[in-house]
């Protein structure tokens, strides 16, 4: 090796620093594109920056993107059909790409934007808007604006043709202008199809010319929004309808097209044959027994109001009604509903079961497939395809029909492996009315927990499907019920952040996606959101709490994490404000007395969350051995074998990991304390949640012992809570004052049976048992 002088040296590198420097400090995108490189370098973007459309079949492509700059900056870009000065951003023609898919270049010079389609322009516009810092979102009237855009070379496509997103606009109503927001963030995200549930049996919302009283009667409920949605009673006589809200068929309209401007295709729903009060209530005479019934005003269940199946003019009146929404819609497909149909009325009604007999059905199952295939054929005679929920397979699945699987993904494989197009949406992944953090550090929804990173790692094509059936997968969609959803806050809580993993989940391809990347990623677009203005959960950043026993030093201790990684936690002792003076958490704090944490996490030196707390109560059998006569349900074992003696209790959620479940079986099991105790009370914990088939128990019985062979009744309680009441979790106690024992018994017994008024009556019920506390 020749020696170079070092001033030589320092100047390769001076140079190299100044030219080549790689730029790490990009703007987030989500979802990942599927190829980007990233050059040295800038591009420039300035209200001067020029688009050049080559091809003029790709100009719808730029609307939205144009718009955008104009309403917020109130700069026109200047738009033209000839290369030639640099600065620009020229949209050009590749017929050799797929519909969706775009090439951008970004070169110091231009911008080349290549794609077969408009919405492949329109997709790559929205990977430039996410490149360009998050002030594009903020610009002001007027002013010049600048920004630098890293150059780059992207290659993308989607994954999945079907990227959805649902709202139930029925069980609260949402504002056409709510709705368009909702659809833009959809755009920006690259999702594409938008399901709009338009009716339910708490409100009907879209006008309908030929039975006006649909929205006259059908949109507006009494109003008892200041109740719990599961505990509002029925509309009663002389009261007065008031709450609610439809949208005209001019909104519709207006609605479809902003959509179609940002090539999303609106799916609508109209319910059948149950989930329909809303239309019962107008036009009682649709239904077996002929009402009256009112629009319901909450979470009465279980709802038999249902279309008459035995009626021609029921069929008359649907068939009427879609005539109008497929006038107003141009999507291909137009949802029918098809969940939770109750065929109690059916099993009652005379005319259903003259139907059944002339059509030679085996039961009422057959009847609802019966009904279904009836409406797929009027769809099909109009060129449309039906889509309906899962139980649209029962008895029999309409010849064309598409599935949107949401119980599970079985109804997904089941459709797909006979050949049907499927929509894959399980509650496990996709049910955004979930909780996504701690029970007690949310606002109330739906009983069941769907946090960040179990969304990204949804798959629509699950690993039992044969290879040659995923093609029938056309993707999958975040589904958000607003049962205790009331405005266009809570809404974007419960979308966002959730909404962004799904999109990336339905874009990406599976071997570029990556939790840690997407959850720094996610980090670095709260900015973005707050610059949207959009209302996002810091849920992810929630600290949880898990309580370890030590082996060796025969202690528990407390371990503080958060969904996302590479966060700061801070706590108190002392119930007071966590913040960067308080402790620092360094790993699991050794606990060797009641206390109170109280913890936050933090990022960048900022607060990323809200607070959240845990009372940690020792008591004398915390981290004490448990023996067991039968094992917990293995889906729900909680998170350790001392899981019921942790410390930690179980919250309302009975996914949060430390219930653990029993099915149709009695929970008995055994403590031993190591020595002999005076006892003055022992405390069962039980959770209580029929939506989930979860029930408190018939009672406790405790027995104590001081060898562990002979045990003697110390005392026993019985439940006294209605079952038909909402979700709680309730503490069972039996007083043992004046008892010395090392061994105590307690046996919890389980209602068996789901009780006869529900809609599961008569299977096996649950049992949730979390913390058994002996004092
Ligand atoms: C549904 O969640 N009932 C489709
Ligand atoms: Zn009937």
């Amino acid at each position: 090796m020749k020696n170079i002088p070092l001033i030589a040296i320092a100047l390769i590198v001076l140079l190299l620093g100044a030219c080549s420097e790689p730029n790490t400090n990009h703007e987030a995108l989500i979802p990942m594109p599927n190829q980007i490189t990233y050059n040295s370098g800038t591009f420039k973007f300035t209200e001067k920056t020029v688009i050049v459309v080559e091809d003029n079949q790709l100009k719808d492509g730029i609307t939205v993107f144009n718009k955008k700059i104009e309403a917020s900056s109130g700069k026109k870009l200047q738009l033209t059909d000839k290369s030639g000065k640099n600065g620009t951003i020229i949209i050009r023609q590749n017929k050799a790409l797929e519909d969706e898919e775009y090439e951008l270049n970004i070169e110091t010079t231009n911008v080349i934007l290549e794609a077969a389609t408009p919405a492949g322009v329109f997709y790559g516009l929205q990977t430039f808007t996410q490149m360009c810092p998050k002030d594009i979102h903020t610009l002001k009237k007027g002013e010049p604006f600048s920004f630098k855009i890293n150059t780059a070379q992207i290659k993308d496509a989607p994954q999945f043709g079907w990227r959805g997103m649902m709202l139930d606009v029925s069980r609260h109503f949402f504002t056409k202008e709510e709705v368009k927001e909702l659809i833009d963030y959809l755009a920006f995200h690259k999702l594409n199809v938008f399901h709009w549930h338009l009716v339910d049996d708490q409100g009907w919302r879209i006008e309908i010319k030929k039975y006006p009283k649909l929205t006259e009667v059908g949109a507006w409920r009494v109003d008892r929004e200041h109740l719990p949605w599961d505990s509002r009673p029925a509309m009663k006589e002389g009261e007065k309808a008031t709450y609610g809200g439809f949208y005209t068929q001019e909104d519709i309209k207006e609605v479809v097209a902003y959509a179609q401007e940002r090539f999303i295709t609106i799916v609508p729903e109209i319910e059948m044959p149950g989930h329909t009060t809303s239309s019962l209530a107008a036009y009682p005479e649709y239904s077996c027994t002929g009402g009256p019934f009112n629009v319901v005003p909450g979470g009465l269940w279980p709802i038999t109001d249902i279309y008459c199946a035995g009626k021609d003019d029921t069929f008359q009146f649907i068939e009427d009604i879609l005539t109008e929404v497929m006038a107003l819609f141009p999507s291909e497909y137009i949802h029918i509903g098809g969940d939770e149909a109750n065929k109690a009325e059916w099993e009652k009604c005379k005319k259903c079961q003259a139907r059944i007999k002339a059509e030679g059905l085996k039961d009422e199952h057959e009847l609802q497939s019966y009904f279904i295939k009836r409406i797929e054929k009027f769809l099909m005679a109009n060129n449309r395809i039906l889509i309906g929920w899962d139980e649209i397979l029962e008895g029999g699945l309409a010849p064309n029909a598409t599935v949107m699987s949401w119980r599970g993904f079985n109804g997904g494989i089941e459709a797909a492996n006979s050949g049907h197009n499927v929509v894959m949406t399980p509650t496990s992944h996709c049910y955004l009315d979930y909780y996504q953090g701690p029970v007690d550090t949310e606002p109330v929804a739906f009983n069941a927990s769907l946090p960040l990173k179990r969304v990204y790692k949804f798959n629509p094509v699950p690993a039992e499907l044969d290879a040659d059936k995923a093609r029938f997968i056309l993707g999958g969609q975040g589904n958000l019920w607003t049962e205790h959803v009331a405005n266009k806050a809570h809404m974007q809580y419960m979308a966002f952040p959730r909404m962004a993993a799904m999109a990336e989940v339905l874009w990406t391809k599976e071997d570029k996606r990556d939790w840690i990347d997407f959850s720094q990623r996610i980090g670095q677009y709260r900015a973005t959101y707050d610059a949207m203005g959009i209302n996002y959960a810091r849920s992810m950043y929630t600290v949880q709490f898990e309580s370890v026993f030590n082996e060796e030093s025969k202690s528990i201790a407390l371990d503080l994490y958060t969904e996302v990684p590479n966060v700061d936690i801070y706590y108190t002792l002392d119930g007071s404000e966590p913040t960067q003076s308080s402790h620092k958490y360094e790993g699991a704090i050794n606990i060797d007395e009641s206390v109170s944490v109280t913890a936050a996490a933090f990022i960048n030196s900022k607060k990323a969350g809200n607070n959240s707390r845990v009372n940690f109560n020792l008591h004398k059998a915390t981290a004490k051995a448990l023996s067991y006569k039968n094992p917990p349900h293995k889906k729900y074992l909680g998170r350790s074998e001392i899981t019921l003696v942790n410390s930690l209790r179980g919250s309302r959620n009975f996914g949060d990991g430390n219930w653990q479940g029993f099915e149709g079986e009695d929970l008995e099991l055994t403590i031993d304390l190591e020595k002999q105790e005076p006892l003055s009370k022992v405390t069962v914990g039980c959770l209580h949640q029929t939506g989930s088939w979860i029930f408190l128990p018939k009672g406790i019985k405790v027995y104590t012992s001081e060898d562990g062979n002979k045990f003697v009744p110390a005392g026993s309680t019985t439940n006294n809570v209605p079952l038909q009441s909402e979700a709680q979790v309730v503490d069972f106690s039996v007083d043992l004052s004046d008892t010395t024992a090392r061994y105590i018994k307690v046996l919890v017994s389980n209602q068996g049976k789901v009780p006869q008024w529900h809609s599961a009556g008569g299977g096996k019920s649950w049992l949730f048992v979390d913390e058994i506390i002996v004092e």
